[in-house]
């Protein structure tokens, strides 16, 4: 399982309920990252949606107390039942953990892989990604690319998950 993230200098991602920046090439790596595959978010996050709708062309599964079911997402409410889903997946690879911070917190554990896109701003955050270059079992994996969006500067970068605990597994 993967996380995918775009973050701002301090690892913030979210204030006031939404996004820190309106980045349309962000938007267009995420949709391009996701597309077709799994991506898991929780209830805050789905209210942010346009609409609170589901994101279109990808299996949406929510984790949320609250949520009513939809014919197009499905609603889980606790983490031990949202594993259970995910667990019957057979390609882990397809599931992207899509935020916020208490879903990215919950699934970090069982996860080896994350996408993430710095930003090169302090976007005054209220919601945070765990900061992996200081996370002793997380390590910047490969190459990063750079691309500049609406006046920011941005990097993609690959992180995994390197060990020094066994990870949770879910299967
Ligand atoms: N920059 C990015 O890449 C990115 C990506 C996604 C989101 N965000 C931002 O992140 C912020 C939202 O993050 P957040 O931490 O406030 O919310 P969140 O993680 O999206 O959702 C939290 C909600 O999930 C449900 N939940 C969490 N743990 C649960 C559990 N163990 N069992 C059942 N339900 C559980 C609850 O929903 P109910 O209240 O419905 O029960 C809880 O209120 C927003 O600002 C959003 O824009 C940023």
């Amino acid at each position: 399982m993967q996380l995918i993230a775009c973050v701002d200098q301090n690892w913030g991602i979210g204030r006031n309920g939404n996004l820190l920046f309106r980045l349309p090439a962000d938007m267009k790596f995420f949709r391009a990252t996701t597309i077709h595959q799994t991506v898991v978010m929780g209830g805050n996050t789905f209210r942010s949606l346009p609409g609170s709708k589901p994101l279109p062309n990808r299996d949406n599964v929510v984790l949320s107390t609250t949520l009513p079911p939809g014919d197009n997402y499905l609603v889980v409410r606790t983490l031990n039942d949202l594993l259970a889903v995910l667990r019957r997946i057979s390609d882990q690879d397809s599931i992207f953990i899509a935020g916020g911070e208490q879903i990215y917190r919950a699934l970090l554990p069982y996860c080896d892989r994350a996408v993430i896109t710095k930003v090169g701003a302090n976007g005054n955050a209220d919601r945070f990604f765990p900061n992996l270059d200081q996370h002793p079992e997380w390590s910047l994996s490969g190459d990063v690319t750079h691309q500049h969006d609406s006046g920011y500067n941005l990097t993609f970068c690959h992180y995994i998950y390197k060990g020094g605990k066994e990870n949770e597994t879910i299967s």
